[in-house]
């Protein structure tokens, strides 16, 4: 058994029990204990731990040292966060400045408080702080996106993404990317219109069949956009990046991409241009509630 409970500290309030998403700990002649046939199934979330009074628990590979810490103050109230939330946008002209590795490293340590679907999170993080390597994969991913006319006007061809990779994928590509495509948009000699000219891309990617790594993905995306908004950097997601990537083998190497992995989002990360003078606030019609 690799989980533990000390009894010597363990004050029975059984509140372990109560906010363990997997039932693996039990309560038998006033003892609270793994339950051995359970423990397998141990998400290592650190959830009893967080809650535990006495620091009776201690979790394979996460300690009270190095993984849990004091509770901070919330001091973000709801008006507040709507208030960052509307503050923030999907940036899309940077300066010319580089962004510094500690102010990305904040980034990514901000993920370390993203829910997770499944254990362990097994998406990978590629940072690439270095414009020179970005814009060494535009013309190929230029050239993808340019094929894409052609892809979507031949019906065989329309046949095969449906086929392979799924009406979602399908729809987003016809619906989104085409219409853009055909105008040439993405064309090099209109200037970077898929990086943004950004010093910094962030690239989440994990092994093909690993474990709910596309929602974890897009979570950690989302984590990393809101984190650059706090740090005072523009941030914007970017799904043509990945694209290409998973199509052309040439991108993948000059991003250092496993080739059994599949990119599943990326962020370009820069100091903003220009600022916003308003806020968007977008109407939802499609909410249907039950109650
Ligand atoms: C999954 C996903 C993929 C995206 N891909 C791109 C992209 O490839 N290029 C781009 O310019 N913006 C991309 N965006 C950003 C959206 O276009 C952006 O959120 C939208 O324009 C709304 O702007 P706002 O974020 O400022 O509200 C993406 C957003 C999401 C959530």
């Amino acid at each position: 058994m690799k989980n533990k409970i000390e009894q010597k500290l363990c004050k029975k309030c059984k509140l372990c029990i109560e906010v363990c998403p997997v039932n693996i700990i039990g309560f038998e002649e006033e003892k609270v204990f793994f339950i051995p046939e359970r423990e397998a199934i141990c998400l290592k979330c650190g959830q009893c731990m967080a809650i535990c009074n006495t620091k009776a628990i201690k979790i394979e590979n996460i300690s009270y040292e190095n993984q849990l810490f004091d509770l901070p103050e919330n001091k973000i109230l709801y008006n507040d966060l709507i208030g960052f939330l509307a503050n923030r946008r999907s940036v899309r002209n940077f300066k010319d400045k580089p962004v510094a590795k500690e102010m990305l490293q904040k980034i990514i340590d901000s993920l370390a408080f993203a829910p997770f679907g499944s254990s362990p999170n097994k998406v990978n993080i590629t940072v690439v702080n270095n414009r020179k390597i970005i814009e060494s994969a535009l013309p190929f991913i230029s050239e993808f996106l340019d094929n894409i006319v052609k892809w979507i006007e031949n019906p065989f061809m329309r046949f095969m993404i449906k086929f392979k990779k799924g009406m979602e994928t399908y729809n987003t590509i016809k619906n989104h990317l085409y219409p853009i495509a055909k105008l040439g948009n993405y064309k090099l000699g209109y200037g970077d219109r898929i990086t943004r000219n950004a010093p910094t891309i962030l690239i989440f990617h994990a092994n093909k069949g690993a474990e709910e790594h596309t929602n974890n993905s897009l979570i950690y995306a989302t984590y990393a956009i809101l984190a650059a908004h706090s740090l005072g950097l523009g941030a914007s997601m970017i799904g043509l990046v990945p694209a290409g990537i998973n199509k052309i083998q040439k991108v993948k190497h000059i991003f250092n991409i496993p080739d059994e992995n599949e990119a599943i989002i990326s962020v370009i990360i820069g100091y903003q241009k220009y600022k916003y003078k308003r806020a968007i606030k977008r109407d939802k019609e499609n909410i249907n509630w039950i109650e």
